[in-house]
């Protein structure tokens, strides 16, 4: 492929990137969103491996083969609930490229480059190795708190501030000792020292986030991992990894802001860690529990106009919903005005819930944000929080003390009556008790939300 084509093939790559993100961005247009970006990566596969910086071509097929039969069998395998950690886990892979990419830039002496153009060259071998291993570690640990096989409590070491502080000045320090002694053909000592410091960079960052915060980091990670393929573009001189680096590097910034507005954080002190978890003891859950079964819950939902639907997690988990789906059909056909109310953090991942009610269909003029619903509750008949807990708690916005604190939430105990479907009194992921449980209004109907689901349809046909 001669370089005018394979420019072209990039330029064109570029624009499905961009027509993808943008696409993606709402509900009714991510299908086609998804094709195209699906489209610009064939064009930009194809235009590298033809183009012509290639020779090794055994070496390509055998790596390509690889790497797409464990992608296939991972995403085949994948529950839908696991996605969040195999988000966490190519993340690293991204980070662990980058700095791969950089070693092996730093070892190639085959390049003649001179001067400021050096520099630049090493600067980005430098930043690029950097980006990479924070990324790498950060998201290994991102996937261990996210499948739980690491405490989602926040891990706050004493002088932790200082401590990020003299790592990043140690960083500083040595980016210029790499400088100097890659012109003499050392650098490595210093390169590899910033390597560990980069690692632990990325485990104390992550460690040191609450459950309840692990949204942002997620979406940090994200934006990371788009900085470290952008910075892999420029050791290798391509374009499209720069401009495709830079787009989901901007994206997952831009989602960071949102997921710090939902939470009511401030970026930094996520990032910092330990937010919400310097204050006292969270206030204990006192108060009688109201079970409920699906018969009657049936009839309030029969007798009620207004009927509101919360999921969380726990659908999720049940995969509940279809059902959910087949319920709100039949509801809408009697006449009941059914709303879904919609967390920016419910689930695992963003856009968790949003994803789950398009699969089942749920049609989207229906779905609600958080912002857009959450003066409506005083009017609502019926609540239905299915697998819900974090994002209905009231403690977010009467204990001072809770490490949810200040969180904004969907203020469901305001309607007449909450019906909260879940298999336990069991806390959320961010540990925490829930009041809403033992609220005057809250019934609680117990059980595997699909399980009760399919009940509550058959009681509401029958
Ligand atoms: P959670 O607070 O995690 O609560 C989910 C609830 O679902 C649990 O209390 C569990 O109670 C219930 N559940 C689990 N399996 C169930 C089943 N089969 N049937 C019925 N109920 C079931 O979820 P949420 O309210 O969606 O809040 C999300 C939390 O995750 C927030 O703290 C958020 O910060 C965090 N988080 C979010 C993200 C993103 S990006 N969205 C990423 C990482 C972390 P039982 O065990 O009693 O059934």
């Amino acid at each position: 492929m001669s370089n005018g084509l394979v420019t072209m093939a990039y330029i064109a790559a570029s624009i499905l990137f961009i027509l993808s993100l943008s696409g993606l961005s709402k509900q009714d247009t991510s299908r086609r969103g998804n094709y195209f970006g699906m489209t610009g990566m064939a064009i930009a596969i194809v235009a590298t491996v033809f183009g012509g910086s290639v020779t090794a071509y055994t070496m390509l097929t055998i790596a390509l083969l690889i790497g797409g039969f464990i992608g296939t069998k991972a995403a085949a395998k994948v529950e839908m609930t696991q996605m969040p950690e195999l988000v966490a886990l190519m993340h690293s892979l991204v980070g662990m490229a980058a700095v791969l990419v950089g070693y092996a830039n730093f070892m190639d002496h085959s390049t003649s480059l001179e001067g400021a153009e050096k520099t630049i060259h090493e600067l980005e071998i430098y930043i690029g190795i950097f980006i990479g291993a924070v990324t790498f570690s950060g998201s290994v640990i991102a996937f261990g708190k996210l499948c739980g096989r690491i405490s989602g409590k926040p891990m706050l070491l004493p002088a932790r501030h200082w401590l990020n502080l003299a790592m990043f000045v140690v960083t500083f320090i040595l980016g210029g000792s790499f400088l100097d002694g890659a012109e003499t053909g050392g650098g490595s000592i210093p390169l590899l020292i910033m390597t560990v410091i980069a690692l632990a960079f990325g485990v104390h960052m992550v460690m040191a986030i609450g459950g309840a915060d692990m949204p942002v980091v997620v979406s940090m990670l994200n934006s990371y991992s788009g900085w470290a393929a952008a910075a892999t573009g420029f050791m290798l001189s391509n374009d499209l990894l720069i401009v495709t680096g830079a787009l989901v590097g901007s994206s997952g910034a831009i989602l960071s802001y949102i997921m710090c507005r939902a939470m009511n954080r401030h970026f930094l002190s996520v990032i910092a860690g330990g937010f919400g978890s310097a204050g006292g003891e969270a206030a204990e859950v006192v108060g009688d529990v109201q079970p409920i079964e699906v018969e009657e819950t049936a009839q309030l939902l029969r007798d009620a106009k207004e009927i509101v639907i919360i999921p969380g997690y726990g659908m999720a988990v049940a995969q509940a919903q279809h059902t959910v789906n087949e319920i709100t059909k039949y509801l809408t056909s009697h006449g009941k005005k059914v709303r879904f109310a919609i967390h920016p953090v419910a689930g695992r991942m963003p856009g968790h819930m949003n994803v789950l009610l398009a699969e089942a269909k749920v049609p989207y003029d229906i779905v609600f944000e958080m912002d857009e619903i959450n003066e409506d509750f005083p009017h609502v008949d019926v609540s239905i929080v299915i697998g819900a807990n974090d994002i209905v708690n009231p403690s977010a916005l009467d204990d001072p003390n809770s490490p949810i604190a200040g969180m904004p939430v969907l203020e469901c105990w305001k309607g007449a009556t909450t019906i909260v479907l879940k298999r336990s009194m069991a806390s959320g992921y961010a540990g925490v008790g829930n009041p809403l449980f033992v609220h005057e209004n809250t019934r609680m109907l117990f059980g595997d939300a699909n399980d009760k689901l399919q009940g509550l349809l058959k009681a509401l046909q029958g």
